[in-house]
């Protein structure tokens, strides 16, 4: 009886894209093994016809691990006087991302802590160099809170997507994640002006982060249907042993890819990667994402003498090896279960979603 509810609700999804608050409760509450296998192909399917083998990837350049911030689940927090402090150059990230381009990447992520030396005349002059040097190249910004002002100069100076994270949809969810300094309201008013400013923006949160209830996460589920992102980064949370989480278990790798299907169907033409964190908690974690309806990863660019620095949570993969060996590793991975590292921008494709819905319900 409860499966075939849970399987109604999967059917029910996938043909509106579309389910109440109470609904995607119930769906999550329902997670099965055969109810993630049933929405994982739907997922799939959905996902192939949009975007058919390719994998998108994005060059991930880690510029700061400086942070004004004291979120309690991250490892880069200003509290924690464990971590040591790293700023990259102008021309240290300038050249990551020209080698980047000499890879095949054609999307550079600049993200960093809330580092206040990155003005904005200092973040534009490093996007208008990039851009200069790569126009045929998205750069996409991870920088966190800033002003309205200041979002529009970035964008002005070239910078073509924005991520920040949601984190929760729930306000009192929020709180018990972040000091008081931090608000709800302030971080979706910088979602609402990010896309107001013309970005693609993506949103997202992590899965299994400490207080959350499976309520908590069908409200994300609704706000993601609501906002419809560009982008949407989920991935599992994973405990950093220096910070007030150390003790708290780590997300899982089921209820992320149950979570990345559901993504998917919610929106179809949805830019999902299979993250970092993800590859971190199971050795095969990308590969299952990607079967699950992911079709973005993030390789590392940074160089190798920061990259143990920028540590958001502890056993942090890809930490030894260079810019070109990950690329080399995910191309091999990604062809091992029947997908392809494409050379693209990885823009969105909004429109060839809604054609081929058409075309179907025709
Ligand atoms: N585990 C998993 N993800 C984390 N992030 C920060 N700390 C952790 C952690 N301990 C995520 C947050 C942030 C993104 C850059 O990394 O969601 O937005
Ligand atoms: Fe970095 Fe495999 S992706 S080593």
């Amino acid at each position: 009886m409860e499966k075939d509810r849970i399987k109604e609700l999967i059917n029910k999804l996938a043909a509106e894209h579309s389910l109440s608050l109470e609904e995607y409760e119930m769906l999550i509450d329902g997670y099965s093994s055969e109810a993630a296998e049933l929405l994982a192909e739907k997922a799939v399917r959905v996902r192939q016809s949009v975007y058919g083998n390719s994998v998108y990837t994005r060059g991930l350049i880690e510029i700061s691990n400086i942070c004004r911030n004291d979120c309690y689940y991250c490892g880069i927090r200003k509290s924690n006087r464990k971590c040591s402090r790293y700023r990259l150059t102008e021309q240290q990230i300038t050249d990551c991302a020209d080698a980047g381009h000499e890879l095949g990447f054609r999307t550079f992520v600049l993200q960093g802590g809330e580092d206040p030396f990155f003005t904005d005349e200092v973040l534009c002059r490093i996007v208008r160099r990039i851009k200069q040097a790569h126009p045929d190249s998205a750069v996409t910004l991870s920088m966190g809170e800033r002003s309205r002002e200041s979002y529009r100069a970035l964008f002005e100076a070239g910078a073509d997507r924005y991520l920040l994270r949601h984190e929760t949809a729930d306000k009192e969810h929020y709180e018990k994640l972040h000091p008081a300094e931090m608000s709800f309201d302030n971080r979706m008013r910088c979602l609402q002006e990010l896309r107001e400013t013309g970005y693609q923006v993506g949103c997202g949160f992590m899965v299994g982060s400490p207080y959350q209830k499976n309520a908590d996460i069908a409200k994300d589920l609704r706000f993601i249907e609501d906002f419809h992102p560009d982008m949407c980064g989920i991935g599992p949370f994973i405990p950093h042993k220096d910070t007030p989480f150390a003790d708290r278990k780590a997300g899982t790798l089921e209820m992320t890819c149950y979570l990345l299907s559901i993504i998917r169907l919610i929106y179809p033409p949805v830019l999902l990667p299979a993250t970092t964190a993800l590859g971190t908690i199971h050795p095969l974690g990308r590969e299952m994402g990607i079967k699950s309806g992911a079709n973005v990863v993030m390789p590392n660019l940074s160089p190798v003498t920061v990259r143990d620095k920028y540590m958001l949570y502890d056993n942090k993969i890809c930490t030894g090896e260079e810019s070109a060996e990950c690329r080399g590793c995910l191309d091999r991975r990604m062809r091992s279960i029947g997908y392809e590292l494409v050379i693209d921008r990885g823009d969105i494709k909004r429109d060839r979603a809604y054609n081929e819905e058409r075309r179907i319900s025709d």
